[in-house]
């Protein structure tokens, strides 16, 4: 499959319109659903998971790369993910959620969808620019020894 390969991205909304009805949204009714494959290729899903306190709720897009980086170990970094959110309107991650894929690949491409119409197509480094990164910090050990 190549890396920008069309059927390719049909898969991953598929999947994550598929976790959505997963999604953990009893709160706020809004249920999320996200789907990104690896470089390597791997696919990896997560759903918004809310709580009580509001404040704790995690958005699908993270929940998908908590997912990734459990099973995948540190190194690995996104290509592509796709997020579903409930209603007819495309959604894209939420500014935290930039800011966390911004950390697996600037150059990752983002699919917004909702549960019908055609998706938004773009890049995190689109959605996020210049984010705050381990280069400013003089850091990335983790990834570099690893
Ligand atoms: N949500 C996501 O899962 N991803 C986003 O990018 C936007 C918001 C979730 C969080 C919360 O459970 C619900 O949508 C309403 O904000």
């Amino acid at each position: 499959m190549t890396e920008h390969d069309a059927d390719g991205d049909v898969v991953l909304l598929r999947r994550a319109r598929e976790a959505k009805v997963r999604a953990y949204a009893p709160y706020s009714g809004f249920r999320v659903g996200a789907a990104l494959r690896t470089d390597a290729g791997d696919i990896f899903v997560g759903v918004n998971v809310e709580n009580v306190s509001f404040g704790l709720t995690l958005c699908a897009e993270r929940s998908a790369i908590a997912a990734m980086i459990s099973a995948a170990g540190p190194r690995t970094l996104i290509d592509t993910i796709a997020v579903v959110g409930d209603g007819q309107d495309a959604l894209l991650p939420c500014g935290a959620c930039r800011q966390v894929l911004a950390e697996f690949g600037p150059d990752t491409r983002v699919l917004g969808s909702g549960d019908g119409g055609v998706p938004i197509v773009t890049t995190v480094g689109q959605l996020l620019p210049r984010p705050f990164s381990a280069v400013r910090l003089g850091q990335g050990r983790n990834r570099d020894d690893g």
